[in-house]
């Protein structure tokens, strides 16, 4: 079965043509990225109007890459939720009028559920059931996936997220938007022990997070050194900011694993492509002979494939929508549809 997938919840138009859920035909992403830069974070208007702008030449190239046309695809999967409002009506305006126009069955796909499905483009055997850290810019969850469509969440942060504490702090050390990839870039060249950061545990459960404590120690330590005129060693903090933060979302992915009995670990969102975390994760799983799965860095970010990949499993378990689907700005992983 192909489906022709849609993603664009955030700064990304991406199109992709996935067989089966797990072969990718194509795969394109449109990134908005430098525009953006050019303000510090992602503008929702100019995000929106992007997105109406790049839908269509990316859809094309999507189809023409995998060899096919809009008649020979068997479904149309759309990014509905958790999202910038405005960017996401753009995706699920367009999916629903090529579901309308080619009589193609319409499928909603939830943001997260698709970040963790980008795993089954990249390893063929995996399976749920499976313990998954989803990762990203706008949320920080431990996960149970018991099923490819049943998932309960049992770690949440209280503020911000894993991502949104990268790109703050980068921000505050003087590296453009979104930072997290370049404080991975300066951490490789830091002392992780240079500065101890607390690890704070919050919430009513043993597996949430809080990255505002971390984030607000890193801004008063720069804002100290640039008062006293001194000058800071930026690759220290960087690398003792991302030991922290993979120490933090390591050991309560591990724990939880541990106390509810899962051996397979997967990682998902786009801080799954941090360095610091893939190691670590990868030393402690070895440590604890429990399994782990992480995306290829290419499927680490927002990405149409990762959505034709659930938009199958979605399809399996007759998620399909007619024409009233709307766009949700928040959206529990627990709900397929709404
Ligand atoms: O999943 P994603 O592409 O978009 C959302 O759904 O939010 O995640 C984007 C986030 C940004 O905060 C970005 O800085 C972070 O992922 N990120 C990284 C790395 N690459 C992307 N954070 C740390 N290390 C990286 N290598
Ligand atoms: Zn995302």
């Amino acid at each position: 079965m192909k489906i022709l997938s849609l993603e664009s919840s955030c700064d990304e138009t991406a199109a992709a043509v996935v067989e089966d859920g797990r072969i990718v035909l194509s795969n394109v992403v449109a990134t908005q990225i430098e525009e953006h830069k050019l303000y510090g974070g992602v503008v929702p208007e100019i995000a929106s109007r992007r997105h109406c702008e790049n839908i269509i030449g990316v859809t094309e190239e999507a189809l023409e890459k995998a060899g096919c046309r809009l008649k020979d695809v068997d479904a149309i999967a759309v990014t509905f939720g958790p999202g910038l409002i405005g960017a996401l009506l753009v995706g699920v305006n367009f999916a629903k009028g090529l579901a309308m126009a080619a009589d193609k069955p319409l499928i909603p796909v939830h943001h997260l559920r698709s970040h963790i499905a980008a795993n089954y483009l990249c390893h063929a055997q995996l399976k749920p059931p499976f313990l998954c850290l989803v990762v990203s810019g706008g949320h920080s969850h431990i996960i149970e996936v018991k099923d490819y469509t049943d998932f309960t969440v049992i770690g949440r942060t209280y503020d911000d997220a894993a991502g949104e504490a990268y790109d703050k702090a980068a921000r505050v050390l003087g590296f453009p938007y979104p930072g997290g990839i370049y404080i991975d870039e300066a951490a490789k060249h830091g002392n992780p022990k240079a500065y101890h950061f607390s690890q704070p545990k919050v919430g009513d459960s043993p597996y949430d997070f809080s990255f505002s404590g971390l984030k607000t120690a890193v801004v008063n330590l720069a804002h100290n050194a640039s008062q006293k005129g001194e000058e800071l060693n930026k690759n220290d903090l960087a690398a003792s900011f991302q030991y922290t933060v993979a120490k933090v979302l390591t050991d309560r992915t591990i724990q939880a694993a541990k106390d509810l009995g899962y051996h397979k670990i997967v990682l998902a969102g786009g801080v799954s492509a941090n360095s610091g975390l893939r190691t670590m994760m990868t030393d402690v799983c070895k440590q604890n002979q429990f399994e782990l799965y992480m995306p290829e860095l290419k499927y680490c970010g927002d990405n149409g494939a990762m959505v034709g990949a659930q938009g199958y499993y979605e399809y399996l378990s007759g998620n399909i929508v007619k024409m009233d689907l709307n766009a949700c700005a928040s959206l529990p992983i627990t709900e397929a549809v709404r």
